[in-house]
Parts: C-alpha cells; sequence; structure tokens
C-alpha cells in the first residue's frame, strides 16, 4: 500500500513524540512492504516564530492532500498572551474544522501490567476499556457571537448545537458501541443548558435505529465523579466538545497517564491523528516525554485513514508487550524509581513490532 501523511510536528513535545510515531510507522511499513510517504510541516508556535499564521497556507494544504494527518502537539507559553487567532491552538481548531473531523475517538483502557501505575486501586480499574466519543467541529468551540466588549468589562462565548451535528455524532457512537459492549452514556447539562436539551432528544431518536444498544444519560458532573469511583461501568461515553475536552483529560488520570491516550478525529476528510496530552513545555527537549499517546495515534491512523488493522493491531501489541515487560516513562513509573526516556521506550515498542506473527 502506498500512502501520503502529514505530519506536523507543533510545539513542545510533539517534535518528539512525532518522531517515536513516525519510527512505529516506517517499522509497520517495512514489516508489510507499504510505501508511506511522511511530510513534516510547520504548524503551532513553531510556525508563528516564522512569522506566519499557526495553520500556515502551505501546511493546510499538505494536509488537505495528504491520506491523513498525524500531529504531535500545540501549545506555547511565549503566545499564552495574544490575541485569539495568534495562539497556536487556534491553528488546531481551524484544521480540525477546515478537515471536517466532527468525531473524535478517544479510547481509555488500563494496560496489562499498569493496574499498580494508577492512582486507583486495581481492582477499580480492572478491564477497564472504554472510548470517549467526543463532537470536535460544534458547540462552545466555534459557536458564535464570542468576543468581549470594547471596555473589556465583559467576554462571552456561545454554545449552539444543531440538531444534525448532534445525530451524527450520535450515529458514530452508536456504531462503535455495536463494536464494543453495547452501552452508549450520553453526557449532558440537561438540567441547566438548552443544548442539553436538544442534545438529549436527538440522542435519544437516534437510539431507536439501534435497538440492540442500551442508551444511559447523565449529567456531566455526576459522569466526572463516576468516572473516579465506577469507571469500568462505562462503554461508549457519547459527549460535546467542550465536555469531552474535560471528561479525557481525567479518563487519562484514571488510566495511569494522560500520556498514554491516543485519538482519532474522524468523519471529514482523510483523518486527523493526534496523541489526547498537550505540549508540555515544562519537559520539553529533555527526552523525557511519553511517546504511547502519539505511537498508538498512529496505530488510529492506520485503522481509521488507511483499513490497515492487522498493522494497527501490530503496534497495539508492541505497545502492550513493552508495557508488560515493565518498561515505563517518567509519568508511569514509581516515585524514585528508574524511568526511560522518550527515546528508548520508543525503540522499546519498535522493537517489539517485529517479534510479532
Ligand atoms: C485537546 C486539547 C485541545 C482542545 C486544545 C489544545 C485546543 O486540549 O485536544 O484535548 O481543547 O481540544
Ligand atoms: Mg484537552
Amino acid at each position: 500500500m502506498r500512502a501520503s501523511i502529514a505530519l506536523l510536528p507543533g510545539d513542545g513535545i510533539g517534535p518528539e513524540v512525532t518522531d517515536a510515531a513516525a519510527a512505529a510507522l516506517d517499522a509497520v511499513s517495512a514489516r508489510y512492504g507499504h510505501r508511506f510517504t511522511l511530510t513534516r510541516s510547520p504548524f503551532g508556535a513553531a510556525a508563528l516564530r516564522a512569522g506566519d499564521p499557526p495553520l500556515p497556507q502551505a501546511t493546510l494544504q499538505t494536509c488537505l492532500a495528504a491520506d491523513a494527518v498525524l500531529l504531535g502537539a500545540v501549545g506555547d507559553p511565549a503566545f499564552s498572551e495574544g490575541p485569539g487567532e495568534r495562539r497556536p491552538e487556534a491553528g488546531l481548531l481551524q484544521l480540525r474544522r477546515e478537515l471536517g473531523v466532527y468525531a473524535n475517538l478517544r479510547p481509555a483502557r488500563v494496560w496489562p501490567g499498569l493496574e499498580h501505575a494508577v492512582p486507583l486501586r486495581p481492582e477499580r480499574v480492572r478491564g477497564l476499556d472504554l472510548l470517549i466519543v467526543r463532537e470536535l467541529t460544534g458547540g462552545i468551540y466555534f459557536g458564535e457571537p464570542r468576543g468581549r466588549n470594547h471596555d473589556r468589562s465583559e467576554a462571552f462565548d456561545t454554545m449552539r448545537y444543531a440538531a444534525h451535528e448532534v445525530e451524527r455524532i450520535a450515529t458514530v457512537a452508536f456504531e462503535s458501541a455495536r463494536k464494543r459492549r453495547k452501552l452508549v452514556t450520553s453526557v449532558d447539562k440537561a438540567n441547566v443548558l438548552e443544548c442539553s436539551r436538544l442534545w438529549r432528544e436527538v440522542v435519544t431518536e437516534v437510539a431507536d435505529r439501534y435497538p440492540d444498544v442500551r442508551l444511559e444519560h447523565q449529567l456531566v458532573d455526576s459522569c466526572a465523579m463516576r468516572l473516579v469511583s465506577d469507571p469500568g461501568s462505562f462503554d461508549v461515553l457519547l459527549t460535546g466538545n467542550l465536555f469531552g475536552d474535560i471528561l479525557s483529560d481525567e479518563a487519562g488520570a484514571v488510566v495511569g497517564s494522560l500520556g498514554l491516550l491516543p485519538s482519532a478525529s474522524i468523519g471529514g476528510r482523510g483523518g486527523l491523528f493526534e496523541p489526547v496530552h498537550g505540549s508540555a513545555p515544562d519537559i520539553a527537549g529533555r527526552d523525557a516525554a511519553n511517546p504511547v499517546g502519539a505511537i498508538a495515534s498512529a496505530a488510529m491512523l492506520l485503522r481509521h485513514a488507511l483499513g490497515a488493522s492487522r498493522e494497527a493491531d501490530a503496534i497495539e501489541s508492541a505497545i502492550g508487550a513493552a508495557l508488560d515487560d515493565g518498561c515505563r516513562t517518567a509519568d508511569l513509573a514509581p516515585p524514585g524509581a528508574p524511568a526511560m526516556g522518550c527515546t528508548a521506550m520508543t525503540k522499546a515498542i519498535v522493537g517489539r513490532i517485529g517479534d510479532l506473527p
């Protein structure tokens, strides 16, 4: 198979973890005889520093022409005070919108052997395997009007959902649940927000088409609590843009580290694949990042954008084997215990890709 993949390393630890994901893609292409062309383009603060917008035109064109986009991370404290459109994050939001990738899949599971690296008691998390289906191109992230009044006495954002946006993301959640344990928990704030009341109605209508899948509705505050008190009771969590952002970081903590979580953003052109973690400027350039989220995102790219599920399985098995053999980056190691760097962890995973049948 031939495929073109746009790599956007971005900021902070983004370049390190993107290199790790690229090494995994190289290993599977060597193993299974594929030809993947990986093209790196400037994005985020790296682009702003060169005097360009956070998503330069040329980078966008490369992404639109590629079969899939693999992104590291965006965000840089040097640009945190700037106006909205000059922030690195604005480039990411624009890219998601331009690609039309409205469905963000964020799987979170406890890898075997990591039960003792999690903050909760091992029996609470054993077998935990959930999927957050987050709406990604609507809601309060994009609603208009937004802004400030001229004397800066007030600022405002708008949460807005069209019924068709809810319908299509709910469909993704039910289709996913059908291939899993057949439970959708739809998360909203219907006791307060009009958007959430529409959300609930539309999700309930979509559920009628899936009699084999159970639907439950849950308010976001109690869902946040259940995610730490009984995380194993979830299968698919269906939610909007803002709640999904918050709950997925919480899910990262529950499974041991946000550094483990991958994501796939699909539904539009090609697909955008990125670890859930941010740019982590405090550890950038110190070879201390956990590459698992990015490498697992490359596996999701293979599965969702290229239909290469055997290759995706090979990467995921290699991650599992490395973790099961005790390979630990600093975020996973017990306090004071020796930890592997990003490069060593990547080698440990990539080296195990070849081992598999
Ligand atoms: C995420 C991130 C982004 C988001 C930021 C960087 C804009 O937190 O992907 O979860 O809020 O969607
Ligand atoms: Mg986030």
